[in-house]
């Protein structure tokens, strides 16, 4: 969900979460997907057909390629979700930064 921090121009506190075992600091008020974009990430999956590298397009929940496994849970949105403290976010595309 947003928050105020949005609407405020002002970033919430600094937060640390682990993807593909390397920490990732972000800000509280940060979705999942743009604290990934920020770290550099650019590919989350490959594609089931040509295994060609997918990258997240619509920022909306719709084309379901930043699918990314957190805390253990599959098939996760990270344009749909917060970055929490503590997440243990995997890609399935560990090869593209
Ligand atoms: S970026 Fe399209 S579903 Fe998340």
């Amino acid at each position: 969900m947003l928050n105020g921090h949005y609407l405020t121009g002002s970033r919430g506190s600094e937060i640390e979460l682990s993807v593909n075992g390397s920490s990732v600091v972000c800000h509280r008020g940060d979705t999942l997907l743009a604290a990934l974009l920020a770290s550099g990430l650019r590919s989350f999956r490959r594609s089931i057909v040509s295994n060609e590298p997918r990258a997240p397009c619509c920022n909306t929940g719709v084309c379901f390629d930043c699918m990314v496994t957190v805390n253990g849970t599959s098939y996760i949105r990270a344009c749909m979700i917060d970055a929490e403290p503590g997440m243990a976010v995997e890609t399935g595309d560990k090869t593209d930064g």
